[in-house]
C-alpha cells in the first residue's frame, strides 16, 4: 500500500483526498517509481477544477522525480535504480510510489539533484519547447513573456539571458519583480500599476515585440495583442486566469496576427525527441546557465494548501511536494 492524492469529483482543493493505495508489481512496458519529490503544475489545477477533462474517481499529477524500484518485462532502456523524472503519462504523481509506462520516463543525470530536477522537468522542457521549438529563439530578440517570477517563468527568464534575448516579464507585485529580475529578466512590468502594451511601445520603441508568450490567457489577451509588431505571434501556452476566447477578426485588425495553442504531447514526442530535449535542458542546467531550487515545499497530505497558494498567486518559482 502506498499514500496517494486522488479525487472523485472536480472542485475546489477540497476535493483532494489522501488514501492508501494498492500499487503491485509493473506489467509489459511498465516501472514502479518511489517519487522523492513532486512537482506541483498550474494543469494540476485544471484536472482538479474540470477544465480538462478526466474520468473520475483518479490520481492526480504528471510531474514527479524519483527512483526506479522495478520494470516489467519488455522495458530495455530503464533499469532498477535508475534516477528518474517524468512529465508525460497518466495522471497520479501525487504519490509515494506509482506503476507507470515506462516510456516516458527520464533518466536524470549524476551533477543534478532530484530536488533540482523536480523544478525542472515539466517546467524546464515548457521552455525549452516554448523557445526552441514553437517561436524559435535565435538571441537578439525582445520578447514579451507572462508570469515570469512563477515556476516556468523563472527558467524561461534564465534561457532568454542565456540566448541573449531581452526579456519584457509580467508580473503583479514589486515583489515578484525583484525575482523576475535576478533571475534575469531584463524589464519587468509590475502588472498592478502598469499598462502592459504601454509599456512594450515603450522600451521597444514604438515597434512591438515579435512574439508573446501568454500563459495568464483570459486577463491578458487584449494587452498581449497590443504589444505585438504587425504580423508577430501569440504563443498562448496557458490559461492561469481564464480561458481565451478569439475572434480570427480580431487577430487581423490586430495586425494579422499568428496565434497557436501548443501542447506538451505534441512537441515532447516520440521518446527519442523527448529525451533529446531534456539533454539540451539539462546541458543548460550542467553549464551553469540555469539554477533551480523549489521556492515552496509541501507535505504530501497539504497537496490542497499547494494548490491554494499556486492558485491565488502566492508562489514564486517552482512548489514541489515531498512524499
Ligand atoms: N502548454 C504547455 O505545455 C504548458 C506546460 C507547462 C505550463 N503551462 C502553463 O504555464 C503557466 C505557468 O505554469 P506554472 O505551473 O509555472 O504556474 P506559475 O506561473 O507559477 O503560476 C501562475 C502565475 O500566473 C499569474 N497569474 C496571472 N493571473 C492569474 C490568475 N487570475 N490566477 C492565477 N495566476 C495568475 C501569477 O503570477 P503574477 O501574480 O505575477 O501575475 C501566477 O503566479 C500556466 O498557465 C500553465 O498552465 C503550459
Amino acid at each position: 500500500m502506498a499514500r496517494a492524492i486522488r479525487f472523485y469529483e472536480t472542485g475546489g482543493p477540497e476535493v483532494l483526498k489522501l488514501e492508501n493505495v494498492e500499487v503491485g508489481e509493473p506489467g509489459p512496458g511498465e516501472a514502479r517509481v518511489r517519487h522523492s519529490y513532486i512537482a506541483v503544475n498550474f494543469i494540476d489545477i485544471y484536472f482538479r477544477t474540470g477544465r480538462y477533462p478526466l474520468e473520475l474517481p483518479n490520481g492526480l499529477g504528471s510531474d514527479a522525480v524519483g527512483v526506479v524500484e522495478a520494470v516489467g518485462p519488455g522495458v530495455e532502456d530503464i533499469r532498477p535504480g535508475d534516477r528518474v523524472g517524468y512529465l508525460l503519462g497518466p495522471q497520479g504523481a501525487y504519490s509515494e510510489v506509482r506503476v507507470m509506462p515506462a516510456d516516458v520516463l527520464i533518466p536524470l543525470p549524476d551533477g543534478i539533484s532530484d530536488s533540482t530536477a523536480a523544478t525542472l522537468v515539466m517546467k524546464g522542457m515548457t521552455v525549452q519547447y516554448l523557445f526552441r521549438q514553437v517561436y524559435p529563439l535565435h538571441g537578439g530578440e525582445t520578447i514579451l513573456y507572462h508570469a515570469a517570477a512563477g515556476g516556468v517563468g523563472v527558467l524561461a527568464c534564465q534561457w532568454a539571458r542565456a540566448l541573449g534575448v531581452e526579456m519584457i516579464g509580467t508580473v503583479s507585485t514589486d515583489e515578484k519583480a525583484e525575482i523576475a529580475r535576478k533571475n534575469g529578466c531584463a524589464h519587468v512590468i509590475v502588472t498592478s500599476r502598469e499598462d502592459i502594451a504601454a509599456r512594450v511601445r515603450e522600451i521597444t520603441g514604438g515597434k512591438g515585440v515579435p512574439v508573446v508568450y501568454d500563459s495568464v490567457g483570459k486577463d491578458t489577451l487584449m494587452a498581449s495583442l497590443d504589444s505585438l509588431r504587425p504580423r508577430g505571434t501569440l504563443v498562448s501556452n496557458g490559461t492561469s486566469s481564464g480561458p481565451v476566447v478569439v475572434d480570427s477578426t480580431l487577430l487581423a485588425v490586430k495586425g494579422s496576427i499568428w496565434m497557436t495553442r501548443p501542447a506538451m504531447v505534441h512537441y515532447a514526442t516520440p521518446r527519442a525527441h523527448m529525451l533529446d530535449m531534456a539533454k539540451e535542458l539539462f546541458d543548460m542546467v550542467l553549464a551553469g546557465k540555469i539554477v533551480s531550487a523549489p521556492s515552496q515545499t509541501y507535505a504530501l497530505e497539504d497537496a490542497a494548501e499547494a494548490h491554494v497558494a499556486l492558485e491565488g498567486r502566492k508562489t514564486t518559482g517552482a512548489t514541489v511536494i515531498v512524499p
